[in-house]
């Protein structure tokens, strides 16, 4: 087992581009790749921004925390190196797991570090590239990549090597086109089997339905499922949905296609598009009034009614509220009519309007 560890460990960085290049492989063998819609600059962005993750950012962390460690704690040094492997590592992914789980999630509540995450997003196709495209800044902020650095400090360094493999595969494996799970459902009795697997593990119908536009296919929710390896987190921390179907369109409702370098340098470099959330002057205005707004609904069509109160095409959600603690509200329409629906958004009874309005002054 010693000498598994150790291969494991010397061979750590092309373990993890093996996994990129065979999930690549399967990618060009099934096709998927024939028609892709991806441009050179999201070539660029995914590509450039793992180069730039190993190469640069993850050393220079790395660098920081041992210059730190052995200034203020250098008898903490090595700590760990005679924890048993075997107990180290589970620790290890878990307590980095849920870190990045409340860093993706605050990516999507908290504008700034949305503006960061966003690049993610902008996809509009998975692929196995696809996990690396943030802004370089949304890395270098990432407390699980200083994670890395401390534990790697304390004398982890084999478990960290062998932890980035494993994590690296099932991340990889729920972004790339290929959706391996997919065959996996339709077994019958492989059905349980799935059912614990992905209640530990994110698999791709998971982790698409995080990348879909929208909550109005009834698949996807952007804001949910912000597991990266375990899907444990989204449950305990009541976000997670498992439909183990695929979003047909992946990507953003509102996307104003920028430079690459406008997105992965952003803050440094502003976007000139003056619609873009990366521009120095975007706001998202508060559009929420204090009268209701009337509609014509049509039986059976799915709506997502806007919970922020931000949306440009109010009373229906246009994506707006990313980068905010909101959620746009789902409703399907049980019959043709006219109905007021609530633009307060203080309505207890959302989407249609209580008269919440009239307490306003
Ligand atoms: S724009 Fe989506 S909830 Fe307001």
């Amino acid at each position: 087992m010693d000498k598994i560890i150790n291969s494991l460990y010397t061979y750590n960085a092309l373990l993890v581009i093996g996994i990129l290049v065979f999930f690549s492989m399967l990618e060009v063998i099934a096709g998927l790749l024939k028609n892709t819609t991806r441009t050179f600059a999201d070539w660029i962005q995914e590509a450039g921004g793992f180069v730039v993750l190993t190469l640069g950012i993850k050393p220079l962390i790395v660098f920081v925390v041992f210059a730190l460690g052995n200034t203020f704690f250098s008898s903490y040094s090595n700590a760990f190196s005679h924890v048993n492997f075997w107990i180290l590592l589970p620790a290890y992914l878990l307590v980095d797991d849920v870190l990045q789980y409340w860093y993706h999630r605050s990516g999507h509540e908290y504008d700034f570090l949305w503006k960061l995450h966003r690049p993610h997003h902008q996809a509009e196709e998975m692929g196995f590239f696809v996990s690396y495209r943030n802004a370089g800044l949304y890395y270098l902020l990432m407390p699980n990549i200083w994670w890395i650095g401390i534990v790697t400090f304390l004398g982890g360094g084999v478990t960290v090597a062998i932890g980035l493999v494993l994590k690296q595969l099932v991340i990889i494996g729920s972004h790339s086109a290929v959706k391996w799970d997919k065959p996996l459902y339709q077994i019958k009795f492989l059905s349980p089997v799935m059912s614990v697997v992905e209640r530990i593990i994110v698999t791709p119908a998971f982790h698409y339905a995080h990348h879909g536009k929208s909550k109005i296919d009834g698949i996807s929710d952007p804001n949910a499922n912000y597991g990266n390896m375990f899907s444990i987190w989204d449950q305990l921390f009541s976000t997670a949905i498992f439909t183990r179907k695929f979003p047909e369109s992946i990507g953003l409702q509102n996307n104003p296609k920028e430079h690459w370098t406008e997105t992965y340098l952003y803050p440094i470099i502003k976007s000139k598009n003056i619609k873009s959330e990366l521009s120095a002057t975007y706001t998202k205005e508060k559009t929420a009034t204090s009268e209701p707004i009337t509609v014509e609904l049509k039986k059976g069509e799915k709506y997502l009614w806007c919970k922020c109160g931000r949306s440009k095409t109010q009373p229906f959600c246009d994506g707006s509220h990313h980068g905010t603690k909101f959620k746009p509200v789902f409703f399907e329409a049980k019959k043709d009519g006219t109905v007021k629906l609530c633009n307060c958004k203080l309505t207890k009874s959302s989407p249609f309007c209580d008269n919440s309005h009239k307490h306003l002054n």
